[in-house]
């Protein structure tokens, strides 16, 4: 156990200069979803509170710090697309986090093509080589351990449809490290790209 430790109860703040909390938790696999509202207006915006949660049936989930205009639609809707972040769509990924009002469809402010997906309504990004089609399982509003609600929610999918690039698959195995994605780290801006170079094997006892 290290002698000098830095402890703080983040309650009363990190005395840091910045929140430690996203970058020790990292870096995080981004859930870049789509969604659109019951008008069909389309939205796209980046969530690195994401994650898989769930084999069969594959559930995938990510946490709206607040309402977001990608909660809302999927409160209207019950779908919503997930989409890999690559190395060479990290910059549109950004691009389509900016805070913009609910009518402006990020797909087109970002310069990326919505695809039509097969099993629900809302599209993917063409541009990446793999996307899921999600439909709404839960949408669980966030507790403190006082058992107050915060203003978060965690929304839940069920993945019912799978597009991957046959470029990805070698030999029919999904090549993780081939498709370069993009991984959120802490700070204002760090981000880490997968290589195979980073891969070790360890199997279980
Ligand atoms: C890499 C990255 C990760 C993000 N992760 C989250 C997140 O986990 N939760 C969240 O509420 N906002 C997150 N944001 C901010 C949202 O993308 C941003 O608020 C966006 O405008 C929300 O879009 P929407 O209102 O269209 O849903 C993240 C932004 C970036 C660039």
């Amino acid at each position: 156990m290290p002698a000098d430790m830095h402890y703080y109860e983040p309650a009363h703040g990190h005395g840091l200069p910045h929140d430690p909390f996203n970058a020790i938790i990292g870096p995080r696999p981004i859930g870049w979803i789509g969604s659109q509202d019951a008008q069909g207006r389309l939205n796209l915006a980046p969530y690195s509170f994401f994650n898989a949660f769930n084999y069969v049936p594959p559930i995938i989930g990510f946490s709206s710090v607040g309402r977001k205009d990608s909660l809302n639609n999927i409160e209207q809707t019950g779908e919503f697309s997930w989409n890999l972040v690559t190395r060479t769509l990290a910059a549109a990924m950004n691009q389509s986090s900016a805070a913009v009002a609910p009518e402006v469809d990020e797909f087109q402010l970002s310069g990326l093509t919505p695809a039509a997906s097969r099993q629900i309504a809302v599209p993917r990004v063409l541009e990446s080589p793999v996307s899921f089609e999600c439909k709404l399982t839960q949408i669980i509003q966030l507790q403190a351990a006082d058992q107050s609600l915060i203003p978060s929610w965690l929304i839940l999918g069920e993945v019912v449809a799978v597009h991957i690039a046959r470029t990805l698959l070698k030999d029919g195995i999904y090549d993780t490290a081939a498709a370069e994605p993009v991984l959120r780290g802490g700070g204002a801006a760090d981000y880490f790209r997968i290589d195979a170079g980073g891969l070790f094997r360890m199997y279980r006892p």
